[in-house]
């Protein structure tokens, strides 16, 4: 691990109770950053696994405050544009600045496209989509106002790069990241904010799909659409971290509008 690279810097990752946002918030500490973070920490209709709890938000400030580093949190929705200004704005006061963000909240539910149900093509269109926008407008301002540049990762996904069966609806969202990514980093460049999207495969998370199995099994020609090239079918959450770390921090000053996918070689087949 290289250690100091966000040393006197300051995070925001979105949620951050468990999974990949979680070893955000852990790894950009571990390597000196203090954090804002925050998850809607309850369930989602929609969604075919449990949402994360208030107590596993209060867990990953543990850890990063277990890290020595400063974290200020709250339980706010990426839906809900005020609340997460607010949140910004009283980390900044609180930490003294923004350098890095990982816009990192995501939902996903599974079925045939034509057959999911309006209330989820719309939660997950507000979630990963609006959601991530609503991240980057929260935080842009102060970073410009600050005037010391900065990077904004975005979580896709490799259906953000290929449709993925069962995923119309996320596929979408990720697809639309994407164009965030290109044209943020274009209007942020004179700024000397960067703009990336990190595209991870398959990780051991909260956000599982049980629906996803019996579909694959009921249409075997999608499955190959899954394989993975390395010998491994999920990774863990501190895989993308290590990534995101490396994508936040300087060794990657002029990496801007960037697509890196993390995904075990599934989009090389
Ligand atoms: N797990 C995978 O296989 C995988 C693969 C590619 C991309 N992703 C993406 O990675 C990101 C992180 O997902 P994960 O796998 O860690 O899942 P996860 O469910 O374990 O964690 C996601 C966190 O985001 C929070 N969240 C959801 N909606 C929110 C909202 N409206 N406001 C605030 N917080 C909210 C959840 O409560 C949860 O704690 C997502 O964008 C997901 O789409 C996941």
């Amino acid at each position: 691990m290289t250690n100091g690279r966000f040393t006197g810097k300051v995070a925001l990752v979105t949620g951050a109770a468990r999974g990949m946002g979680r070893a955000h918030a852990v790894r950009l500490a571990s390597e000196g950053a203090d954090i804002i973070m925050c998850d809607i920490a309850r369930d989602f209709d929609v969604t075919p696994y449990p949402g994360s709890t208030l107590e596993d938000l209060r867990e990953t400030k543990r850890l990063v405050t277990a890290l020595g580093r400063g974290c200020v949190s709250e339980p706010v929705d990426v839906r809900d544009f005020e609340a997460l200004e607010h949140l910004v704005q009283g980390g900044v006061d609180e930490l003294g600045g923004l350098d890095v963000v990982v816009a990192n909240a995501g939902i996903n539910s599974a079925g045939r496209a034509w057959e999911l149900s309006e209330e989820e093509f719309d939660e997950v269109i507000s979630v990963n989509l609006k959601g991530v926008w609503h991240t980057a407008k929260a935080a842009i301002p102060t970073m410009i106002a600050r005037g010391n540049g900065g990077v904004i990762v975005m979580t896709g996904s490799t259906s953000a790069v290929k449709g993925l069966p069962f995923m119309a609806h996320y596929s979408a969202t990720k697809h639309g990241v994407v164009g965030l990514v290109k044209t943020l980093a274009v209007e942020l460049g004179q700024y000397n904010i960067r703009v990336i999207a990190v595209h991870p495969g398959a990780t051991r998370t909260g956000l599982t799909s049980p629906p996803m199995h019996q579909l694959v099994a009921e249409n075997p020609r999608t499955a190959s659409v899954f394989d993975n090239t390395l010998p491994v079918e999920l990774m863990e959450a501190e895989d993308v971290a290590a990534a995101v770390a490396f994508l936040a921090s300087d060794e990657a000053r002029y990496m801007t509008g960037s697509e890196v996918r993390v995904d075990m070689g599934n989009l090389c087949r």
